[in-house]
């Protein structure tokens, strides 16, 4: 099947090239530098933010599904850059939901979490999303257009993706294996409770929805357990077996943006009852991650 995969520079479209890499044939689609790991696949740049770049290069592809996993994902960036961030997140998907369209072929959007407002999640697909700050709004329309111009698509919202593969960009869990291995403390919001997705499993739940399914509408495919971030930060020290301080912050005392959600993550049952993928525990995507980081040159 010819398979193409946006944000392939990114932590979940690397983990999905390389997922599919020998099993389709792959055209992985980005823009900055980085690449996605070894594998047998087509690099293209191309530009979601330009109106016509991603949806030519999937024309002449002739893409038979579409994996949309890039995005401007820097959250204050957003509140920054506005109109970039509108450009990427909602006429980018514009662009790939067209080519879907004309082409007949099937697309997975990625979304957020963070379309919800996190007054009292977690949340379900059923529930109503009220996005705060530009991100999460410029979002939410990229899910809007993509249900609406692509007659064969579902939208897969992770939330707080992170990855120890080579070469994957720092998240939160590998600054807190990074500062905690110098022996410096880590900072972690106390009062923001959230899901986690590692990458790879995000990735797997993606591509089986995108391939092996024909589910229309929402799914929530992050992993399982929700906790605050100083526990998440406790977990990853625990699992790495690094002692160190793990200093408590409040969202209020810190300057940010954009808002965050405080009682935020996804509910996942739908997902774990539907998918041979399911939604990992914290210790089991602990486990992968660490097994990841293990595969890192040495710094
Ligand atoms: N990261 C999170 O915590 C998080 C949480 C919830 C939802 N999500 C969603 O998950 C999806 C995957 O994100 P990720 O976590 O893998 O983040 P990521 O590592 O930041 O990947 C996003 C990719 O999008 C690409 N991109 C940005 N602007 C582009 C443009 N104008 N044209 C072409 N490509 C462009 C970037 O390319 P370059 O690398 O080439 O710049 C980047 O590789 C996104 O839809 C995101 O909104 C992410």
């Amino acid at each position: 099947m010819r398979v193409a995969v946006t944000g392939a520079n990114g932590m979940l479209g690397g983990e999905a090239v390389a997922q599919l890499s020998g099993r389709h044939e792959v055209l992985a689609l980005g823009l900055g530098p980085g690449r996605p790991p070894e594998g047998t696949y087509r690099w293209l740049e191309a530009d979601l933010g330009d109106g016509r770049s991603v949806e030519a290069a999937l024309r002449e592809f002739g893409a038979q599904a579409v994996l949309h996993a890039g995005a401007v994902t820097d959250v204050d960036g957003c509140e920054r850059e506005p109109d970039a961030a509108w450009r990427v997140n909602a006429g980018g998907t514009q662009q790939v939901a067209r080519a879907c369209r004309t082409l007949g072929a099937r697309l997975v959007t990625v979304s957020t979490d963070y379309v919800f407002d996190g007054a009292d999640g977690p949340y379900g697909e059923e529930d109503v999303p009220n996005p705060r700050g530009v991100y999460a709004r410029s979002k939410l329309a990229g899910e809007w257009v993509a249900l609406s111009v692509a007659p064969d698509c579902a939208v897969a919202r992770v939330a707080v993706v992170y990855s120890g593969r080579p070469g994957a960009r720092a998240t939160f869990p590998t600054q807190i294996v990074e500062k905690l291995s110098r022996g410096e403390p880590v900072k972690a919001f106390g009062d923001q409770f959230t899901s986690t997705t590692l990458a790879a499993s995000g990735a797997a739940m993606c591509l089986e929805l995108l391939l092996e399914t024909g589910y229309l509408g929402v799914l929530h495919v992050s992993d399982e357990t929700v906790m605050d971030r100083v526990d998440f930060a406790r977990r990853v020290a625990r699992r790495f077996r690094l002692e160190g301080e793990i200093v408590p912050v409040k969202t209020a005392d810190v300057k940010l943006l954009a808002p965050r959600p405080l009682r935020g993550g996804l509910r996942v049952e739908k997902a774990a009852g539907m998918l041979r993928n399911k939604p990992l525990l914290i210790e089991a995507a602990l486990d992968r991650f660490h097994e990841e980081w293990g595969r890192r040159p040495p710094a």
